[in-house]
């Protein structure tokens, strides 16, 4: 279990995470979403004590990590899988962090075998390795101590379609087996196939949290008429918060019956009438975080 409290980092005047406070679960994969500068690297390197909190608190297992003994045997960590140094090996880089860890081969070639890589692979220079190849290794690198806590930082960053389905197997799976998942990521598809819950995070706050199911429940309903002026006038008065789709209609947050009914009263004829779901969630998160996207605004309040 993974514990964040009103955490929050300062860099002088800007505020990188801004009073977050969500548990990620045992058993689940929790995916941590946001755009471009959202904050979510900060908010892991904080969990993980390389960068010192200006206030908050985060705990992994109860503990902070710097307090947890061989953390690597209680939380894999993997924040910048391009980060590993170049000139070592796939099998090297994972040698020093399995003696880190107090283990040895046996448990370097468990690590290799469990991400899939070959033999041939892991005795290649990291240098030449592929983005995937990098994110496979990291990965190898964060389960080597068997922990029981997993953080990982756009792990899927740079894998294709097939190696998105095997790491969506695997820490699934590793999940399933009551181990913890925190992974970020920027993009809502990823997230959403892998996770069961979800923290979404812009401009270093968190604007949404809760189960998936629940988030996509809660997408709320796609509606649309040819007197559109008079179908958005209705909604607002309805207190629904309806927003403009770009390709027609609304969303709003009411449910399908409720919506037919103020057009059967306001007599306007509904050519458009589904439960907005996945799609409800994407639209959420580009409503949530389009004012807060910081990539092009600079750090302006
Ligand atoms: N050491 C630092 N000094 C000043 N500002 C920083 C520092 N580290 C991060 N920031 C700023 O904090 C904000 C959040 O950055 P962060 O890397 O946490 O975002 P992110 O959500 O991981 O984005 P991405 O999806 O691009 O990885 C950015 O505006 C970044 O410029
Ligand atoms: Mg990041």
């Amino acid at each position: 279990m993974i514990q964040i409290e009103n955490l929050t980092k300062r860099y002088g005047a800007f505020t990188a995470v801004d009073d977050i406070t969500f548990t990620a679960r045992a058993g689940r994969v929790t995916g941590f979403l946001g755009p471009n500068g959202a904050g979510k690297s900060t908010a892991m390197r904080m969990m993980v004590g390389l960068t010192t909190p200006t206030s908050g608190t985060a705990t992994v297992l109860g503990r902070p990590y710097r307090s947890l003994p061989t953390p690597s045997r209680h939380v894999g960590v993997m924040l910048d899988a391009t980060a590993q140094h170049p000139g070592r090996t796939g099998r090297e880089t994972l040698f020093l962090a399995a003696t880190m860890a107090g283990l040895g081969r046996p448990a370097v070639d468990a690590a290799i075998e469990r991400v899939g890589l070959t033999t041939k692979e892991a005795g290649r220079r990291v240098g030449n390795y592929s983005l995937g190849m990098r994110q496979r290794l990291g990965l190898a690198g964060a389960l080597i101590g068997d922990p029981r806590v997993l953080i990982l930082d756009e792990p899927a960053n740079g894998l294709d379609p097939a190696g998105i389905r095997w790491m969506r197997g695997l820490l699934r799976e590793y999940a399933a087996q009551g181990g913890t998942v925190l992974l970020s990521s920027h993009l809502l598809h990823e997230v959403e196939q892998i996770a069961q819950d979800l923290v979404m995070i812009g401009r270093g706050r968190i604007v949404a949290h809760g189960a998936k199911d629940e988030l996509l429940r809660a997408g709320g309903t796609i509606v649309d008429s040819p007197d559109r002026a008079r179908l958005g006038a209705a909604l607002e008065v309805a207190g629904w918060g309806p927003s403009a789709r770009p390709e027609g209609g609304f969303v709003v947050a009411a449910d399908a019956q409720d919506v037919a009914r103020l057009g059967l009263t306001e007599q306007l004829l509904i050519t458009e009438l589904r439960s907005a779901g996945g799609g409800g969630l994407e639209d959420m998160f580009l409503q949530l975080t389009a004012d807060d996207a910081r990539e092009g605004v600079g750090n302006a309040a």
